[in-house]
């Protein structure tokens, strides 16, 4: 069996819980897309676990598997194994040789330009959207250089100088292509993750092969596409479905099912437009009740009502064959709860948010209101046991998406979640 899952949203939909809850039915859980921007927290009998790189199946034991469309900075890999091994918890890792590794100068680039920019777009400065320009213009260092001190050394004269330029001529120190010191830690981590190399693909068909199951993990979310998100304020990878088939070597017709996670409300990290988005109290209690700051970069993420458009879009952009709803537990008191089901943009009201961006920031958005509750309902363990108003909610919702919803989770933990037939 082959899934993939995806965020339908802005990121930080909860694809990490939800990975997690999953991975049970899993042999192998594969990183396909993006890097160290994506945070996807765990939370396991009351203790946290933040992962940037590591697929979100490590506390199961899982095998798994970084793909060569990943954009990999080694020290946060090191990092995040090493902080896991002092939890006791052992990480069976493979990684392709051909992935792309962040430098230290990605990342200088990353700030430089962010810093100079008039209209910010709020990277997370980890080098990302730098270290994929190199992966297409076919100058980017790979996994598997690392294992060799002469290959790096020879990659480095050959695209060194133009990196060096391009620092220098935004205002930075172009010392650091060469003499970073990182750069010798990069070797030395490449020495101890040689032992980790594998073909992914290869080794993802073959475990299809003989009938193992596979759940392909993306990062960040569908609106955040570089191709159909609100560029440019989007990240630098393609993040919905079809992308885990590309990235990861897997033909099309090996999917048997697509997973969209969707949060209850909205929230979007850094700039961009973003309809719904409530500024006012109603914004501010989301993010309080949500814990609404970012994962990776610990910036409060914006927040505003639920955006079906934006859910419809999602649903064509992945083909998705179920939803898990996360975050109900934080529209709890909140009532009346407004659902975002059109957009007035100029003399039109439209039901599917329009393809150019400044277009899309234009729309206000047409609500509907949905009954709140007061009950607590962390504690719910079956679909009955939720207050007939928070059940129309999610009903409403999955009729709006018109995608049945298998799962919806009231809670961090891994206990707090409803399974539905
Ligand atoms: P990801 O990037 O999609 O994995 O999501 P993040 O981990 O960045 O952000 C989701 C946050 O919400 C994390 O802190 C999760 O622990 C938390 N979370 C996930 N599901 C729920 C839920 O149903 N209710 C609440 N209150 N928190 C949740
Ligand atoms: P997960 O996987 C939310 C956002 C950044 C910024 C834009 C571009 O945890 O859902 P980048 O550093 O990628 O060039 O930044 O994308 N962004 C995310 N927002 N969740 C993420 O990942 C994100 N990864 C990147 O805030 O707006
Ligand atoms: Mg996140």
């Amino acid at each position: 069996m082959f899934t993939i899952l995806t965020g339908a949203q802005f990121g930080d939909e909860g694809k990490g819980k939800v990975v997690d809850l999953l991975a049970e039915k899993y042999h192998i859980i594969a990183r396909f897309q993006g890097g160290d921007n994506a945070g996807h927290t765990v939370v396991v009998g009351g203790k946290t676990y933040k992962l940037h790189l590591i697929p979100s199946g490590v506390l199961l034991g899982k095998r798994l598997l970084i793909g060569p469309g990943v954009v990999l900075n080694p020290r946060v890999l090191m990092n995040e194994i090493e902080t896991l091994r002092q939890e006791g918890i052992e990480v069976n890792l493979g990684i392709d040789p051909k992935t792309t590794i962040i430098m230290p100068y990605h990342i200088e680039l990353d700030s430089l330009r962010e810093a100079g920019r008039k209209e910010k777009i709020g990277t997370t400065k980890r080098g990302i959207g730098y270290a994929y320009i190199d992966k297409f213009s076919r100058e980017e260092v790979q996994m598997g250089d690392l294992a060799d001190p002469a290959l790096l050394d020879a990659k480095l004269d050959e695209i060194g100088p133009a990196k060096e330029k391009a620092i220098s001529d935004m205002g930075g120190d172009p010392s650091i292509v060469r003499n970073s010191p990182a750069i010798a830690e990069y070797l030395e981590i490449g020495k101890r993750l040689k032992q980790h190399l594998a073909d992914v693909s290869k080794e993802i068909n073959m475990a299809l092969d003989i009938d193992k199951s596979v759940l392909a993990e993306g990062a960040q979310g569908a609106f955040l596409d570089v191709i159909h998100g609100t560029q440019k304020f989007v990240t630098s990878s393609f993040t919905t479905a079809g992308s885990a088939c590309a990235n990861l070597g897997v033909g099309p017709v090996r999917v048997d099912n697509v997973v969209g996670v969707v949060k209850a409300y909205m929230t979007r990290v850094g700039e961009g437009p973003m309809p719904t988005e409530q500024l006012g109290d109603i914004g501010e209690r989301l993010r309080e009740n949500g814990h609404e700051f970012g994962t990776t970069t610990g910036r409060p993420r914006r927040c505003g009502w639920f955006d079906a458009l934006i859910g419809r879009k999602s649903v064509y952009l992945n083909g998705y064959t179920e939803l898990a709803l996360t975050k109900l537990d934080v529209l709890t008191g909140i009532d009346p709860i407004k659902i975002c089901v059109g957009y007035r943009l100029d003399d039109d009201v439209l039901d599917y948010p329009p393809e150019g961006t400044e277009e899309f920031a234009r729309c206000v958005p047409v609500y509907e209101d949905a009954p709140g509750w007061t009950e607590e309902i962390s504690g719910a363990r079956k679909y009955t046991d939720l207050p007939l108003k928070a059940r129309s909610y999610v009903e409403r919702l999955e009729g709006l998406l018109d995608v049945s919803i298998s799962a919806v989770s009231i809670g961090p933990g891994r206990e707090e979640t409803i399974y539905l037939d």
